[in-house]
């Protein structure tokens, strides 16, 4: 029987905690912190995220804003708003939702974002410093996995982990985080991708196995060995006429299956979801921080 990780009320537990210490800055007379986040379009997955956010910032007790455009925006104007963001003394940090249009560079948006004021951790100066081990705002997805690993006191010293998925947001930054010489880390890292050979042999030997592709079920219980930690990062939506919606959330792994063999596995939803969002609550508290006399 494996243990179910339960992101959800792992970072209800983390909302708390920031909230109690927004209440004792407010108290103690320091501006209350402020999030902004930056919509372009009307992607369905990217406006419940941010509107996930921006619940979490009411919750927590922090100011919130959101900036929505249109598909239409130039690429002189996203970086008009990310400049006003950067000189706005109001605003502690911000986040630019990917993706974006494809006529936007993304890497011009993201160097463009102050690195005092980048809580997702996406600048160059944040990835630089994270790589090198110096204090800097962690990206929002690994860091809430390794969040879940300590609070479930998951071991990880000496464990093969295989990561699936190289992006930078999750795959990359992970590897190396769970590498460090701390813990959660020490890990024996292995991090897979779409040319790796032989993926099924490297998932079978993996003690603890993340997996951020984005392919609904990829990863089936044949793939894993007895007794490993299974994160699931994928959040795709897949067409469910059960539901009035018409569709459902699904992860990259069939966790129906899968489930009997791990030790502790992640739900979709409910497991690394809501932990982005809590640890995006977490770094915006250190960028306000971080500015106090
Ligand atoms: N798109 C998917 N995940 C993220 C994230 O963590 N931050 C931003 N800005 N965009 C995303």
């Amino acid at each position: 029987m494996s243990i179910r990780i339960d992101g959800k009320a792992t970072a209800a537990q983390i909302r708390a905690e920031i909230k109690e210490k927004v209440d004792l800055l407010k108290k103690d007379g320091f501006k209350t912190p402020h999030l902004a986040a930056v919509l372009i379009g009307s992607d369905g997955g990217s406006q419940s995220y941010v509107g996930g956010k921006m619940r979490a910032c009411t919750e927590v007790g922090f100011e919130s804003t959101l900036i929505e455009k249109d598909n239409s925006i130039t690429e002189t104007e996203l970086l008009e708003i990310v400049d006003q963001l950067n000189h706005n003394p109001e605003i502690d940090g911000y986040i630019v939702q990917l993706p974006l249009p494809k006529h936007i560079s993304e890497q011009k948006i993201l160097e463009a974002i102050s690195p005092d004021k980048d809580v997702d951790g996406f600048h160059p100066v944040n990835m630089g410093k994270m790589v090198a081990g110096i204090d800097c705002f962690k990206p929002a997805t690994p860091f809430g996995i390794l969040e879940l690993l300590r609070r479930y006191e998951i071991e990880t010293t000496g464990k093969h982990c295989v990561v699936i998925g190289r992006s930078h947001i999750v795959g990359t930054p992970l590897s190396i985080m769970l590498s460090r010489n701390s813990y959660p880390g020490n890990c024996t890292v292995t991090l897979t991708h779409s040319r790796t050979k032989n993926l099924e042999t490297l998932t079978k030997m993996a003690d603890i196995l993340i997996v951020a592709l984005g392919q609904p079920g990829f990863v089936t219980d044949d793939m894993v060995k007895e007794n490993a930690v299974i994160i699931d990062v994928g959040t795709t939506r897949v067409n469910d006429d059960s539901r009035e919606r018409g569709w459902r959330l699904s992860g990259d792994v069939d966790y129906k299956n899968v489930k009997n063999k791990a030790s502790y596995i992640t739900p979709v939803p409910g497991g690394v979801g809501p932990m982005t969002i809590a640890s995006l609550m977490i770094n915006t508290l250190q960028a306000a921080k971080g500015k106090r006399p």
